[in-house]
């Protein structure tokens, strides 16, 4: 039982600017999950902690205090080092359908448990279960048992992992206190420490179509998430990555999974694979596997076969059609010449709007809904021709998603165009 103190008093002190003591950290987290400490008493203490910061000591404390909330998983008996990769999240990154079951052919195995999406940002989850019978909610048993004979899990994430998280990320989605640096490191690093990953590979997404709008803020986070991960023994690097394009050519559910199996099968979106590479390789490296060279895995098509393999494991039928959207309607170009912009958060704002994402987390999403694009920057459009399909069951959602994407691209027609890189940067050892 932490030192009691007075939950005042601790937001006082973050009010005025003070540091958070260890015992004042351990107490409040704890009094908060166990509804001593009232909604409206750690609202406030956010939104402190959101103007006033935490320093390293008291952010490596406070995500110990979100661990020691609920249960942690041990993978240590399995036959295989473990590895697993977070994103902050961003438009068409359907990243880990692919780089899981690529990772787990090269021997390394993948414990993910994810989330569902809210917001212009999709859900691993809500993408699995577009494909027919594919189940989310495994018991630790079962996820232990799918990663020893199969080697890759994606699944839902229990009740049991970092409660603490779970109460207070619901309380910062609607008090405006979800951007504080601290508590989004802390919240991402507790549920990943706790998962008890052996290593950890971050993709800290950059620009208009994620949470960190600037190299500078994201940077900033990779660095804590990366140091709080190293303190704890998981072997953690971080890659900041570009986020103001979408990913691929899909945002939205069952297009997603199509797009990822092109990847499986050795094609796919050029930017979708250079991705899933680069962190398939650090991820590799990071469970110290060094001689396998993931492309040839793919190559050879043991990706996907692991791919059907973990798809089955969950119920679902990997060969099984896949779902349409009833209505579909084509945005055209409205010139000729060389695509220059195109712009992640209104094309994940426009996928969302049309039904694939959710805005309150007990919403249904729809499997067939989203956006294709047809050309990616750098590419040259002929006006008149597809530039965006707008997929849905509904087609009075088409309105307000053709809202969203005025002005979310250019077409210069003195074709000029540089494409910047994928990866930004790279943080940790
Ligand atoms: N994702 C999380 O899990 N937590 C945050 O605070 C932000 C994004």
């Amino acid at each position: 039982m932490a030192e009691a103190h007075d939950a005042v008093e601790v937001i006082v002190t973050k009010r005025d600017g003070g540091r958070l003591s260890d015992t004042m950290i351990d107490w409040v987290v704890d009094a908060y999950t166990r509804g001593v400490v009232a909604d409206e008493q750690m609202s406030a203490l956010a939104m402190a902690i959101l103007l006033n910061g935490m320093d390293r000591a008291e952010i490596g404390r406070w995500t110990d205090a979100m661990i020691a909330s609920g249960e942690r998983m041990d993978f240590s008996g399995l036959s295989r080092p473990t590895s697993d990769k977070h994103s902050t999240g961003g438009v068409g990154d359907k990243i880990t359908l692919p780089l899981a079951p690529l990772v787990a052919a090269c021997g390394v195995a993948v414990p993910q448990l994810s989330g569902r999406g809210l917001g212009h940002t999709g859900g691993t989850l809500d993408k699995l279960e577009s494909i027919p019978g594919w189940r989310a909610g495994l018991s630790n048993d079962e996820m232990l048992a799918q990663l020893e004979s199969v080697g890759a899990v994606v699944c839902a994430a229990g009740d049991g992992l970092a409660p603490a998280d779970k109460k207070l990320y619901a309380l910062r989605d609607v008090t405006g206190t979800v951007e504080a640096i601290p508590l989004i490191a802390s919240s991402i690093m507790s549920k990943k420490i706790a998962e008890g990953t052996g290593s950890l590979v971050l993709d800290v997404k950059v620009g208009t179509g994620a949470f960190m709008k600037t190299e500078e803020t994201a940077r900033e986070l990779a660095e804590t998430m990366v140091a709080l991960g190293t303190d704890a023994g998981v072997h953690t690097v971080a890659l900041l990555t570009e986020m103001s394009t979408p990913l691929g050519l899909t945002a939205g559910n069952a297009i997603e999974v199509e797009e990822s199996v092109e990847v499986l099968a050795g094609g796919g979106p050029a930017d979708v694979v250079e991705l899933t590479l680069a962190l398939a390789k650090e991820m590799l490296a990071g469970a110290g596997v060094t001689d396998v060279d993931p492309a040839d895995k793919l190559a050879d098509g043991s990706a996907m076969d692991t791919w059907k393999a973990m798809i089955r494991a969950q119920d679902g039928d990997p060969d099984a059609p896949m779902a349409t959207a009833r209505e579909s309607h084509d945005l055209v170009a409205p010139a000729s010449g060389v695509l220059t912009r195109l712009d992640a958060l209104a094309v994940g704002t426009a996928a969302w709007r049309l039904g694939a994402g959710r805005s309150r987390k007990e919403d249904p999403v729809q499997a067939g809904a989203g956006v294709r694009w047809h050309a990616r920057p750098g590419d040259q459009v002929t006006e008149g021709q597809p530039l965006m399909t707008l997929l849905t069951d509904e087609p009075d959602r088409f309105e307000r998603a053709l809202a969203v994407l005025e002005g979310s691209f250019d077409i210069s027609s003195d074709g000029s165009f540089t494409a910047g890189p994928i990866v930004i940067d790279r943080v940790g050892k």
